[in-house]
């Protein structure tokens, strides 16, 4: 069902334009990534400070990436989102809460490379990134191999992607595929919420439907390169 369009999305928009960095229709995007399109930000400028930059694809409302900035304000946060609908919602929240360290880009994943410079990211957070199970919308999953690649340029050495997902068969696709990009793989759990990784665990609000249905919520790191500890 399509969403319907929030009222004065526009205005709107434009009140919250301080926090947003990129903004476009996909398809004029992706013909531009195409042709190699580079806008890349400076995060100093952008953020006033030279703190370490981290990432979420797919903020959806923002109740992970607000509560994330509220407990680290030394990390910056960049919050990417597809829909200009919901993207709203979350700068709105952002700015009633007041918070200096997160912007946001309107664009879809795809597209990152032409906004963000390499090697530049520490963290990248996959939080509930639609499973999309059709065998034909493979390359559209956040993790899948054409992401992943993009996803290896934008991180430092030493970065990570922290993935949470409610669906066994994603997750499970999404490790093999990890393992496949020459990922490394930590932190593992098919239960988040009975394991030791509960404790600092930000709930989404995807989460927290998810878990009031009763589902098993899935969690993994995945490390840039081979980590022999690990
Ligand atoms: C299932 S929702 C999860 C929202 C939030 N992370 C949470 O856990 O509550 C997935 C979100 O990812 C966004 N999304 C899907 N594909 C995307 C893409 N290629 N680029 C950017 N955002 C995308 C969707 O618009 C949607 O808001």
């Amino acid at each position: 069902m399509r969403m319907r369009r929030k009222r004065n999305l526009e205005p709107r928009m434009e009140a919250c334009s301080d926090l947003l960095l990129a903004r476009g229709k996909p398809c004029k995007n992706l013909k531009e990534a195409a042709e190699g399109y580079r806008a890349l930000l400076g995060y100093e400028k952008v953020f006033g400070n030279g703190n370490p930059v981290e990432l979420e694809i797919g903020c959806g409302n923002g109740g992970f990436i607000i509560e994330k900035a509220k407990r680290e304000p030394n990390t910056n946060f960049l919050a990417v989102e597809l829909c200009t609908n919901v993207i709203l919602t979350a700068m709105e929240r952002t700015k009633a809460a007041g918070l200096g360290n997160i912007r946001f880009l309107n664009i879809p994943a795809e597209i990152l490379e032409c906004y963000l410079p390499q090697e530049s990211i520490g963290v990248i957070y996959l939080n509930f990134s639609t499973p999309l199970p059709e065998k034909s919308r493979e390359k559209q999953r956040l993790t899948s191999m054409r992401f992943l690649e993009i996803y290896k340029k934008l991180l430092k050495e030493g970065g990570r992607i922290e993935q949470k997902t409610d669906s066994g068969e994603f997750f499970d696709y999404s490790l093999n595929r990890f393992e496949e990009a020459g990922f490394t793989l930590t932190d593992v759990t098919r239960d988040l919420h009975h394991s030791p990784y509960a404790e600092d665990n930000i709930v989404t609000e995807y989460e927290a439907a998810f878990l009031a249905k009763g589902l098993f919520i899935y969690r993994a790191v995945a490390l840039k390169g081979e980590h022999r500890d690990s």
